[in-house]
Parts: structure tokens; C-alpha cells; sequence
């Protein structure tokens, strides 16, 4: 495994295993199977209503806990100051752990000021180990980093061969923030899969589509998080330390740039809206039943 060293020193896995849309049902068998390969960091997050079941198979597989670099995300429903603070106790008992590698911010919406302030706390007292936020475009970026009194070290958005972040990384890499790719593969949209550039790197060092595609941002200093819930694809996605991408590969995949989302923009105030929707909905949820609240 390959290492980057984020802004206040700390050591991060280039690769870890990314359990979001991976089921309650199969995830701790997933997170057992990625630990079996061999990868050392995991990233869930409070909505993806599988933190349970990542800190069952960490128990399970025996790794000491000192050797797994653990990611959650605070969800918006939870920022402000005192929620963060609840909501960040309630992951770690989840993840049966008493510290969190690296917390994140999910999303750039809300009181994420009142909940970065809690985040710099727990950081400060020891609880977790690097702070951080998800889905942040270069404005709120730059706000975040010069009015906050702790700069994120790391910042987790959407980073594939069709949506680079190439402007996005320099304003990151200009304030020392670790860009961390979600979506490595675009989760397969717009046939990443089956690019012809990729497929014809990929033939030249025998290698997969997937594993170029890895490689690409591993090299470009961009930290990966694969998916999958087949083991014999974990370990093709683990397997990407033993060949270098020449320059001129390099330069034929920064081409495939369409420098847009393949999901949806955080700019848009209809994606605004949907994500204030899902909020209010599922404290509604929770409010209703109790037992039921599963944050
Ligand atoms: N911060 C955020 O807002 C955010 C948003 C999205 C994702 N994330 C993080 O990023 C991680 C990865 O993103 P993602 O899961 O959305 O997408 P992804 O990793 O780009 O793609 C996952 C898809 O690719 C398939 N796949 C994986 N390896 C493959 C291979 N070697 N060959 C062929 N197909 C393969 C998987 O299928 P199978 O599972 O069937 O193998 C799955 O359908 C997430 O799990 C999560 O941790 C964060």
C-alpha cells in the first residue's frame, strides 16, 4: 500500500474500500472480505445506514484497530454544533470504536460552520484523527479554509476520468487539502468501463479498465475509493501498485475530461432543494419511531 501524508501529518492509504449503496444485509461480509484482501481503509458514512455493520466486521476480522484507517461523514440532519457532537458519539459506538480516523462534513449544506466548529473540538480532544468535508466545490472550499480555524485536510468529491476536477484540485491543492475521489469508476456511467482509450492502455501493461483507471488518480495524487461487493473484484482494484501509466497515458486519459458531473451539480438549487426534502424527511421518520431512528 501506497500512503499520502495529509496537512497535519497523518498517514492515508492512496486506496481504501467504499461501502455506500452496499446493503445492511451484505456489508459486513463486504467489509470482511475487502479487510481479507488486504485493504486497510474504509469509507461509510451516517447515510448510508451500514456504520453497524463496518464496525461488526473490523471486530470480526481481528485487525487491530490501529491498523485500519476509518472514515465516516456527518449527515446534514445532524450539523450544527450539538448534533455533530451527538451524532459523532453515536457513529463511534456504531462503529465500536473510541476514535474516528478521519470525519467528514457529507455536504455543503445547512449549518455546516456549527458543525465544523464540533468537529475541530473532537479533533483537538483526540477523538478524531483528521477533519475533513465531502462535496465541496472550490467556493465553499476556499470559504471553509480562510474563515474556519482548522483547514479541512481533506476534501472527498466526485473524481473519474469524465469529471476530473482539474481546476477543483488546484484550489485544493493551494490551501494543502488531500483530494479523496468518490466514484473512482463513475460507477460505471457513461460506459467508463468500456472506454476505448482505457481499454488500449489497459492492454498495453495487461491490466484491467478498472485498474488504469485507479492508477490514473493514484498517480495524479488523488486518493481512491473503489466499490465492490465481489471479492475477486476487491482484489482486481487492490491491484494497482505494480505498474506506472507513462506520461503520454497520463495526458491521453486527462483528454477524456468533460470537466462535468455524472450524477448532478451541487450548484443546482433544485439538488438544493431535494437534499433540504430528504432532510426534513427523514427526521420525520425518526421523530415518529423512535426505535426506528437508524442514524
Ligand atoms: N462523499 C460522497 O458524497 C460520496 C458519494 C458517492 C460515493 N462515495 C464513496 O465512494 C465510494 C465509491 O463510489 P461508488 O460506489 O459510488 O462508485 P464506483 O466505485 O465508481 O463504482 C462502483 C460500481 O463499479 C462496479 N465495479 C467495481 N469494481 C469493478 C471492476 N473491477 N470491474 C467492473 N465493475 C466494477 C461495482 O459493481 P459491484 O459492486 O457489483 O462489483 C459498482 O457497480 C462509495 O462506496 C463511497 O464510499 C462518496
Amino acid at each position: 500500500m501506497e500512503y499520502v501524508t495529509l496537512s497535519n501529518g497523518l498517514k492515508m492509504p492512496v486506496l481504501g474500500y467504499g461501502v455506500y449503496q452496499v446493503t445492511k444485509d451484505e456489508c459486513e461480509r463486504c467489509v470482511l472480505d475487502a479487510l481479507e484482501t488486504g485493504y486497510r481503509s474504509i469509507d461509510t458514512a451516517q447515510s448510508y445506514f451500514n456504520e453497524e455493520e463496518v464496525g461488526s466486521a473490523i471486530k470480526k476480522s481481528g485487525i487491530p484497530r490501529e491498523d485500519i484507517f476509518l472514515t465516516t461523514k456527518v449527515w446534514v440532519e445532524h450539523y450544527g454544533y450539538e448534533n455533530t457532537k451527538t451524532s459523532v458519539m453515536e457513529s463511534m459506538r456504531k462503529l465500536q470504536t473510541d476514535y474516528i480516523d478521519l470525519m467528514l462534513l457529507h455536504q455543503p449544506f445547512s449549518d455546516y460552520y456549527g458543525a465544523w466548529r464540533a468537529l475541530e473540538e473532537l479533533y483537538k480532544e483526540g477523538k478524531i484523527k483528521a477533519i475533513g468535508v465531502s462535496n465541496f466545490y472550490p467556493d465553499r472550499l476556499v470559504d471553509i479554509a480562510s474563515f474556519a480555524e482548522i483547514c479541512p485536510m481533506v476534501n472527498q468529491v466526485e473524481t473519474h476520468i469524465f469529471n476530473q476536477q482539474i481546476e477543483a484540485k488546484k484550489w485544493m491543492d493551494k490551501y494543502n487539502v488531500q483530494i479523496e475521489a468518490w466514484a473512482p469508476f463513475g460507477e460505471g456511467r457513461k460506459g467508463t468501463f468500456d472506454n476505448e482509450v482505457i481499454a488500449d492502455i489497459a492492454q498495453k501493461y495487461n491490466k484491467t479498465t478498472a485498474q488504469v483507471m485507479l492508477r490514473w488518480n493514484i498517480q495524479r495524487g488523488v486518493v481512491v475509493l473503489p466499490k465492490s461487493t465481489h471479492k475477486e473484484r476487491m482484489a482486481e482494484n487492490l491491484n494497482v501498485f505494480d505498474f506506472t501509466l507513462s506520461d503520454e497515458d497520463m495526458a491521453a486519459i486527462t483528454a477524456l475530461d468533460k470537466n462535468t458531473s455524472s450524477f448532478f451539480s451541487h450548484y443546482d438549487p433544485g439538488m438544493v432543494e431535494w437534499f433540504a426534502k430528504m432532510v426534513e424527511e427523514r427526521k420525520t421518520k425518526h421523530d415518529s419511531s423512535k426505535e426506528k431512528k437508524n442514524w
